[in-house]
């Protein structure tokens, strides 16, 4: 049993010669921990046969060495440059020679982390393995779903903290400064992303940032979108009230992407393509009188990272499976207007789905 044994399976899965880390989500699930990526480069390169090596900064070495990762470590220092150790490491692994080919993660590499790696390897090829790599992530372990759910628990318990301090002629600021305040108070590690608290036509930009100078007024829609982190995990919940009263037509539209969220809910199993998630979803958006308000797709895989695999969209034919997370967050924008959105974070189980928010979804009146 090895640290990198994860990494392995899919170093034997896709037949390529090497797999390149850079810290982040997938770099956290395999060692446990993270590391600022910052102006230094810290890159470790797992070949398939032969030990890895790491190009680590001499300052993160009390903090890299603990790992307890099974190979060769090369460290340089501010003062000497990084491109000396990088190009020790290339030397340490002479099977990365031609004809081999390397994985990196093309999300996440920079690209002075790519031109030292490939400087180190002039002989190898690249190529992006992003979504490969990331597999070490699709399904959460119970652990990890416990995780979550304590994020989110204690999210929610912020939400409803924060709507009963909510008034008329506050600012999209002054509300977002009450949510991350209880946030806090309800004891997150910290936020999943900055929140978006945002009212009437700013709700309609589904990635809106909170305004300091507009004041919410009766019959605004007011949408979060946020969530707080737990033990490495992310909340992202997304809840839609209305401000002092509704208009039937705003009724009509909350409701109609409720229901879509409802229909992805009821809908989701073990078996099911997330492409065949998604086109549930997106049917009760598009026939509804409101079909040209659609933005996006339903949702996305949530773990380490706030978006990450399974992609809950048409044509994504990755089959749910028990321990995966995604959201399911539909969505209506009528520009200049309002927006509504309604999302959950719902985990596979061996029958269903259950969904790990379960903060109230019936149209809510707020701040009188
Ligand atoms: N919040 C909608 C999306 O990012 O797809
Ligand atoms: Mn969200
Ligand atoms: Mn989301």
């Amino acid at each position: 049993m090895s640290l990198l044994d994860p990494i392995h399976a899919v170093l034997k899965r896709t037949g390529l010669d090497a797999i390149a880390l850079v810290p982040g989500a997938n770099f956290l699930r395999v060692f446990g921990k993270d590391f600022h990526q910052m102006e230094r480069p810290l890159v470790v390169i797992v070949p398939r046969t032969g030990s890895p090596a790491a190009v680590v900064p001499n300052l993160e070495l009390g903090s890299f060495k603990p790992l307890g990762f099974p190979g060769e470590i090369f460290d340089w220092r501010d003062e000497e440059g990084y491109m000396e150790a990088f190009l020790s490491a290339g030397r340490f692994l002479p099977q990365l020679g031609k004809g081999s080919r390397v994985g990196v993660e093309g999300q996440r590499m920079r690209v002075f982390d790519f031109l030292a790696l490939q400087q180190a390897l002039p002989l190898a090829s690249f190529t992006d393995a992003h979504a490969v790599i990331s597999t070490v992530r699709l399904h959460k372990t119970p652990a990890e779903v416990a995780a979550l759910r304590e994020a989110i628990r204690r999210s929610e318990l912020a939400l409803e903290n924060t709507l009963p301090q909510v008034k008329v002629g506050m600012t999209e600021k002054d509300i977002e400064s009450i949510l991350l305040r209880e946030l806090f108070a309800a004891g997150c590690d910290g936020i999943s992303f900055d929140p978006i608290v945002a009212a009437g036509d700013n709700a309609a930009k589904p990635h809106a940032s909170a305004r300091s100078d507009y004041r919410i007024k009766a019959g605004d829609a007011l949408l979060f979108d946020y969530g707080g982190r737990y033990n490495h995990f992310s909340a992202d919940i997304t809840r839609t009230f209305f401000v002092g009263s509704v208009s039937e037509h705003d009724r009509a539209f909350y409701e109609t992407v409720l229901a879509a969220n409802s229909k992805g809910r009821a809908f989701a199993k073990p078996g099911l393509t997330a492409s065949a998630v998604d086109d549930a979803v997106c049917k009760v958006l598009e026939n509804s009188q409101f079909a040209a308000f659609k933005r996006h797709k339903t949702g996305h895989g949530l773990g380490l990272d706030v978006h990450e695999a399974p992609q809950i969209m048409r044509g994504n034919q990755q089959v749910l499976e028990p321990g995966m997370i995604f959201t399911i967050e539909p969505g209506l924008y009528r520009d200049g207007e309002a927006g509504v959105r309604i999302e959950d974070d719902v985990v596979v189980t061996e029958s269903g789905i259950e969904s790990l928010t379960t903060f109230p979804r019936e149209l809510r009146i707020i701040g009188l």
